[in-house]
C-alpha cells in the first residue's frame, strides 16, 4: 500500500534549503515510518522560479528558508492564514516580529516551529519549550554566534590580532564576505530576544536587547586574560533582575569552570539555570547547510505528528538595562608612581573594588590590567569615563564584563 503523500512547499534553495531538499530525498523513508506520512518537496521558490501562491495551494506545510524580513514574514503570515504550519530558520523575523507570527500560528490553529534560528541543530528552542516547560529558569548563557566564537578561539590559541582571525574565518567558510552582523553582536542579539521570549515567557523584541561585539578585542587582551585565568566569548545572557528582565550581548571573560569556557570554534552552546534544575548545557554546531537543514527536518516531523504550539505570552517583565557585573579593565598608563592607587581610588569612589591586578611592562609599554568585583555596570562605566580623563592614562581604558562561574 502505497502511503499517503505529505506535500512541503520550499521557500529558498540557497545553502540551508538545498541541503534540505537533499536531506528529504534521503530521509523520506524513515520519515514515513514515523509519521506514516510520505514527505516530498511540491514546489520551490527562489527570485527566479516558483509562483508562491500555487506553491501554497499545493502544500500541508511551507519551508521558509529565505532569510531576512521581506517578504518572508508576508509569505509566512500568508501560510499560516491559508492553515498551513510552517517551520522557518529565520531569526530575525523571529526577533522582530515573532508576537504576530505565534499568535497567527495560535488563531489559525497551525505550528510554527523553528528550531534551526537558534544555535543550528543544538536542540535548545525544544528543550526550552517542552522538557524545561516547568522549570523556572533564572538565567540563560549562550555562544551562538559560531563565527565569532571562531574568531575568538582563534585568538586565545595563536595569538593572531582579531583582522587575521577574520580573514581565516572567510577562508573556512565560517564567516560571510560582509560579516557585520555577526562580529558587532546583532546575530546574537536576535537568538538572544527568541531564547529569552521562550524562556522567561515574556515578549521580547530585538530592539530591546543591548550589544556590542567583537572588532575591539586585541590580541594583548586575550594574552593579559590568560594571565588572569579567564578566556574570552561572545555571551548572551538573559536573566532576571529584581522581578525584570536583562538581555544582552557582549564580549565577556569566562574563569576556566565555566560550561561555557570550552566550547571553541564554530560551535555554539547555551546553559540554562534554574533552582530546581541547577544548570543544563546543550552544545554543538551553530550553522552550516547539512547541519541546519538537520533541524529544519526535525521540525517538521514534528508539524507532521500535531500538537505543539508558542502560546501567548502570561508575563509582561520590565526590560533592565542596568545590571551588575564583574569587570576586566585594561588601561595604557604612564610608568610612575602612584597610578595604581589613584585607579583604585576612582573605583573606589564608584562603589567598585578590585579583585586582581597584573602590572606588566616599562615606560611606553606600561599596562595595568585587573579585574573588578561586581558593581552595577552604569558605575563602572562612570569610573572608566573618570579613569579615561586622567593624565597618565595613554589611550582610553578597555572595559569587558566577567561572569563568574557561580550557578543559582
Ligand atoms: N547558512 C546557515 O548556516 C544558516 C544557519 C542557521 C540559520 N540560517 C537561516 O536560514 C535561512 C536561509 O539561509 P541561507 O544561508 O540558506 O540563505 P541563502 O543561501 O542566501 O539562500 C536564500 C534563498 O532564498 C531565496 N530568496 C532570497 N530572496 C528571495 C525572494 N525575495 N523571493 C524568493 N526567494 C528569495 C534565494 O533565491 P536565489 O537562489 O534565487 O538567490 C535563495 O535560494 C536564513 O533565515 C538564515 O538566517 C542559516
Amino acid at each position: 500500500m502505497t502511503a499517503e503523500r505529505f506535500r512541503i512547499g520550499l521557500l529558498g534553495h540557497g545553502t540551508v534549503g538545498s541541503a534540505f531538499d537533499e536531506l528529504l530525498a534521503q530521509r523520506a523513508g524513515h520519515v514515513e515510518a514515523i509519521t506514516g506520512l510520505r514527505p516530498e518537496i511540491s514546489g520551490v521558490l527562489t527570485r527566479s522560479a516558483g509562483d508562491f501562491d500555487e506553491i501554497l495551494a499545493g502544500c500541508e506545510l511551507v519551508v521558509e528558508l529565505i532569510g531576512g524580513l521581506d517578504p518572508a514574514r508576508d509569505y509566512v503570515l500568508r501560510a499560516m492564514r491559508a492553515g498551513r504550519h510552517v517551520v522557518t530558520a529565520n531569526k530575525q523575523l523571529l526577533s522582530q516580529h515573532g508576537e504576530q507570527l505565534w499568535a497567527t500560528a495560535r488563531e489559525h490553529d497551525v505550528q510554527l516551529r523553528f528550531e534551526a534560528a537558534v544555535a543550528g541543530v543544538v536542540p535548545v528552542i525544544r528543550v526550552l519549550q517542552e522538557s524545561l516547560a516547568g522549570a523556572h529558569v533564572e538565567r540563560l548563557h549562550g555562544i551562538v554566534n559560531g563565527t565569532t566564537n571562531y574568531i575568538l578561539s582563534e585568538m586565545a590559541r595563536s595569538g593572531c590580532s582579531y583582522d587575521e582571525a577574520l580573514a581565516g574565518a572567510q577562508r573556512l567558510g565560517y564567516a560571510e564576505a560582509d560579516p557585520s552582523e555577526d562580529v558587532n553582536g546583532k546575530d546574537a542579539a536576535a537568538k538572544m530576544a527568541i531564547l529569552a521570549r521562550l524562556a522567561f515567557d515574556t515578549p521580547v523584541h530585538l530592539d530591546q536587547v543591548s550589544y556590542d561585539g567583537i572588532e575591539q578585542i586585541t590580541a594583548d587582551d586575550m594574552a593579559y586574560a590568560q594571565e588572569l585565568g579567564l578566556g574570552l566569548k561572545l555571551i548572551g545572557t538573559a536573566e532576571r533582575i529584581d522581578g525584570g528582565l536583562a538581555v544582552s550581548v557582549h564580549p565577556a571573560f569566562l574563569y576556566a569552570g565555566h560550561p561555557l569556557a570550552s566550547v571553541h570554534g564554530p560551535f555554539n552552546a547555551v546553559t540554562v539555570e534554574s533552582e530546581a534544575i541547577t544548570e543544563i548545557t546543550m552544545s554543538g554546531p551553530g550553522a552550516g547547510g547539512p547541519q541546519t537543514a538537520s533541524a529544519v527536518l526535525g521540525d517538521v516531523i514534528s508539524a507532521m505528528i500535531p500538537p505543539a504550539s508558542t502560546p501567548e505570552t502570561t508575563q509582561s517583565l520590565a526590560l533592565v538595562d542596568d545590571v551588575e557585573s564583574s569587570f576586566y579593565l585594561h588601561m595604557e598608563v604612564a610608568d610612575r608612581p602612584g597610578v595604581l592607587a589613584r585607579v583604585a581610588q576612582v573605583l573606589g569612589d564608584h562603589g567598585a573594588s578590585i579583585k586582581s591586578v597584573v602590572q606588566k611592562g616599562l615606560g611606553e609599554n606600561a599596562r595595568l590590567v585587573m579585574v573588578v568585583h561586581p558593581v552595577l555596570e552604569s558605575r563602572l562605566f562612570a569610573a572608566v569615563e573618570q579613569i579615561a580623563a586622567l593624565d597618565f592614562l595613554r589611550s582610553p581604558p578597555r572595559a569587558i564584563r566577567v561572569i563568574d562561574e557561580q550557578f543559582v
